[in-house]
């Protein structure tokens, strides 16, 4: 029958004609959906003589099967297809060199904590910890900062909030790193309770400190090294001798001056802050304060019930910033904390 080949001929190239399942689906609804054009000759058998019925049948439905191949074809044709689009977009190209590990570093003033425990560890000196949160009498009480020590106003002070936001009385965030001399004391102390004589301490503080404060030189949030040593005979040389040779080795440079300049500080008596001074390079001459310090104040001891008749010691509080500002040259300390890897780079 001329008229099926017709049919098949069109179904194939119709079906070739499409690109994707839902057009090639609608496609095959033209010729073997419920009113498509085989089906419509399949439904037309009734009208034919018995005798044409059976040749007819057979005939129409060899032309069902072609089309119903052709249409498994294509299917297959378009599912290959679409796998191949999607490998191609997909493609990995194995040839690529690989990306690898990107290099980080430590910060500089990481560096510089690092430098200073390490220095003070050679020397014998242990390094202890504390909480950022601090107490009132932690951070002033037992430090001998009395009631109306400017230090306690609310401008130079953050105070924490209580559940009600009001100022929660007597938390804070800490101001310096003297309370871990107060912590640490409290704690020696008790570890060597009972005992004829109490073991020196030696122990330096690092830490993260905060005050109301910013600017080129002054950040909210800046760090100290708190530094102590207690025993029976601790004189003001022994703090002159640690700072100097510390310096010294900290920035690997024999020609520097140091000067103790009297200060005062309520946890220390007689106090002096620490300048220094180098030979040469661009700060040639000028004197550069890095650190309050002092012999440690018989109140302070008697707060953590150290009896002051028999034990004695200097402390001292510097600040790392500066030194590592000092170290590498750089002249606003803001550059540490703005997280601009353009300036951290440098010193990975
Ligand atoms: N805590 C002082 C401050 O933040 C620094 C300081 C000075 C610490 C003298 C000391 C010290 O231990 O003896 O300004």
């Amino acid at each position: 029958m001329h008229n099926l080949d017709q049919i098949i001929q069109a179904a194939t190239s119709a079906f070739a004609a499409t690109d994707d399942h839902a057009a090639l689906e609608q496609v095959k609804a033209a010729y073997l959906g419920k009113s498509g054009q085989i089906t419509g000759l399949l439904k037309g058998l009734a009208q034919l003589p018995t005798d044409e019925r059976k040749t007819a049948g057979a005939a129409i439905n060899r032309a069902k099967e072609a089309v119903e191949s052709a249409l498994e074809e294509r299917r297959e044709a378009i599912r290959r297809k679409t796998l191949a689009r999607k490998l191609a977009a997909e493609a990995l190209d194995v040839t690529l060199p690989g990306r690898g590990q990107a290099r980080g570093g430590l910060h500089p003033v990481t560096r510089t904590l690092e430098r200073i425990e390490a220095l003070f560890r050679s020397i014998g000196f242990e390094v202890a910890d504390g909480p950022e949160i601090e107490s009132d009498f932690q951070n002033f009480t037992a430090l001998n900062t009395p009631e109306d020590h400017p230090a306690r106003s609310m401008h130079d002070t953050f105070y924490l909030l209580d559940e009600r936001g009001e100022v929660a009385p007597g938390v804070l965030l800490r101001t310096h790193t003297s309370p871990i001399q107060v912590r640490y004391m409290q704690a020696h102390v008790a570890r060597h309770a009972g005992q004829a004589r109490m073991p020196e301490i030696r122990v330096i503080a690092p830490g993260r400190v905060y005050r109301v404060d910013s600017d080129a030189t002054h950040s909210p949030m800046f760090h100290q090294v708190e530094g102590l040593w207690i025993g029976e005979n601790v004189s003001f040389a022994d703090l002159k001798g640690v700072i100097a040779d510390f310096l010294r080795r900290f920035f690997e440079n024999d020609d520097l001056r140091v000067r103790f300049r009297p200060s005062f500080f309520p946890f220390t008596e007689p106090s002096a802050e620490i300048d220094v001074a180098f030979m040469s390079g661009p700060l040639e001459g000028r004197w550069l304060e890095i650190a309050g310090c002092g012999m440690v104040h018989p109140n302070v001891l008697r707060h953590v019930a150290i009896d002051p008749e028999n034990y004695i010691g200097f402390a001292f509080g510097m600040g790392p910033d500066r030194l590592t500002m000092l170290r590498y040259g750089v002249n606003d300390l803001r550059l540490f904390y703005d997280g601009d890897l353009r300036f951290l780079r440098q010193f990975i």
